[in-house]
């Protein structure tokens, strides 16, 4: 779509009484009243196997939000037949007619489903009504429209021919195969992106939803159909995670992967790949967005209100379920007591609880395996000398899976709860001595693998240089004097470094080349 300039879809407010707010509540109720069944989707088929599941609202697990269905290995086959059907059409039609049906997409997603997005990311992801908005409603639309721009601009490229008794062209095509865009439950854009991005550019892609967010993504995938995407471009494929890989990464079809998930799933995926390499036709391309460790790190020049206030969002929105989200603050020490007074009044206002409440900043983690994970590094917080928990520290998953709001504070820089990713609402800060500022930050580089996000604190101009010297690998995305979370698709392009993935970039333009595959084409005349 030559010359189409995506601009950020505009975040409602649901100020109590507006139509927008009305709309939410009635949906809400339609979906608190209704256990939706999910089915497998394979070309234009609808299908239910013997293998039921159910997701849960995690703030009230014994309700269900939706049923679905695990596809088992011989569904998994049909469906990569089915897509590779499906493909051959596909990837010979115009960018600009793929680009028209996910633009209306999107516009279906912003208008139409916007309401039943925003109802399924806060009853089955338990996200509250300013989270979803910012993920379901925005993210998700802006990553549709944002592609479709940068799609226009990747495929622009075209090589010069010396005189005329010779053309040299590029041909851009998707990449002979199928994709697997495995996703995650935090971000019902992240779902929604995953399988769209290799689409887009003329691929077929399996979609495995997380079995925490089925609900939101099958929203996305009926509104993508509904725009016009052919059936068999995108499968939607909720299944076993190991079912699912050990099926489809032994297919020679598979061109590549698309995943956001843990770094365990994402090693272990590479790793199937890399044993199956004498058996694809094409190596499969391998795009990961994985874990962090993220810092705040101040400097003593920092503004200590904004280091509060941007600690405590970052921390605590969405329960630290973000993996932007902060989870480690190193704070000098002539500015810590000032800053721990502000850190704990704050944490006073911070409410948990339903996120159908808007004023639970802090709502459920997401399933089982994430309290008892969470629950573990708190029962340790408790009796580790090294640690002092501050605030919080506590859980109950008698009703839904909630933990409080936690800070620890650690005298070991190299603590595990400096270095391993916690992925709750757990806070933990070392102080150091002001004139340390130096060797404290090369440790901050080097205690964690990881390197998604971060954020300095720092008013002081050389000391700002020295921070953006040392961390300048440490993190995919850098925030100056600003919180770790919150990148906006268009305007800070996301990914991490390290450990935490391969760093191509949502958001960004150069994302997309991963999805093209480019033929040079001299001809002589
Ligand atoms: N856009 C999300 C954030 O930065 C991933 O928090």
């Amino acid at each position: 779509l030559k010359g189409y300039q995506a601009v950020n879809e505009p975040l409602l407010e649901y100020r109590p009484g507006s139509k927008e707010s009305k709309e939410l509540e009635e949906t809400l109720k339609r979906y608190e009243g209704t256990v939706f069944d999910i089915p497998i989707v394979i070309g234009d088929e609808e299908i239910r196997t013997k293998d039921v599941k159910a997701q849960v609202r995690p703030f009230d697990h014994q309700k269900k939000v939706a049923t679905f269905y695990y596809a088992t290995p011989d569904l998994l086959k049909k469906a990569v037949d089915t897509s590779l059907k499906a493909r051959r059409d596909w990837e010979r039609r115009p960018q600009e007619e793929r680009s028209q049906i996910f633009l209306k997409a999107a516009d279906l997603l912003a208008n139409k489903y916007r309401m039943d997005l925003m109802a399924a990311t806060m009853l089955g992801q338990a996200k509250n009504i300013q989270q979803a908005e910012i993920d379901a409603a925005a993210e998700l639309v802006d990553f549709l429209r944002f592609n479709v721009q940068f799609a226009g601009k990747v495929t622009e490229y075209q090589p010069i021919s010396p005189d005329n008794t010779v053309t040299n062209s590029m041909i851009y095509r998707g990449v002979e195969g199928f994709w697997a865009a495995v996703c995650p439950f935090n971000f019902t854009a992240i779902g929604g992106h995953l399988p769209m991005a290799p689409a887009l550019m003329g691929n077929v892609a399996l979609w495995k939803p997380s079995d925490t967010a089925v609900l939101s993504n099958y929203v996305a995938f009926k509104a993508y159909r509904e725009a016009g995407l052919p059936p068999g471009v995108i499968n939607f494929l909720p299944a076993d995670g190991p079912v699912f890989g050990d099926t489809l990464l032994t297919s020679p079809d598979l061109c590549g992967i698309n995943f956001t998930g843990s770094v365990k799933t994402f090693k272990r995926l590479w790793r199937q790949v890399a044993e199956n390499l004498d058996n694809y036709k094409v190596y499969p391309r391998i795009i990961g967005e994985c874990g962090g460790k993220n810092m705040h790190f101040v400097h003593k020049s920092g503004d200590a209100e904004t280091v509060i206030n941007g600690t405590i969002l970052s921390t605590f929105e969405y329960n630290g379920q973000k993996c932007s989200a902060c989870s480690r603050a190193y704070i000098p020490q002539s500015m810590w007591p000032q800053v721990k007074d502000g850190l704990l009044a704050a944490l006073k206002e911070v409410k948990t609880g339903s996120p159908l409440d808007r004023e639970n900043l802090v709502t459920a983690v997401i399933d089982d395996k994430a309290f008892a994970r969470i629950k573990g590094y708190l029962d340790m917080a408790k009796s580790d000398p090294a640690l002092t928990i501050l605030a919080g520290g506590t859980c109950d998953d008698s009703k839904g899976y909630f933990v409080q709001p936690t800070i620890i504070e650690t005298k070991d820089p190299s603590h595990k709860m400096m270095q391993e990713e916690i992925f709750g609402p757990v806070l933990t800060v070392y102080v150091y001595p002001d004139d340390q500022f130096e060797q404290t930050a090369k440790l901050a580089n080097e205690t964690s693998p990881f390197a998604l996000t971060g954020a300095i604190f720092v008013q002081e101009q050389t000391a700002r240089m020295k921070l953006c010297e040392t961390f300048h690998e440490a993190a995919g995305n850098f925030y100056i004097n600003d919180k770790s979370t919150g990148s906006i698709v268009g305007q800070q392009p996301f990914g991490g470094a390290r450990m935490s993935g391969t760093n191509d970039k949502a958001g960004g333009p150069h994302y997309l080349t991963k999805f093209i595959s480019q033929q040079s084409v001299k001809e002589r005349h």
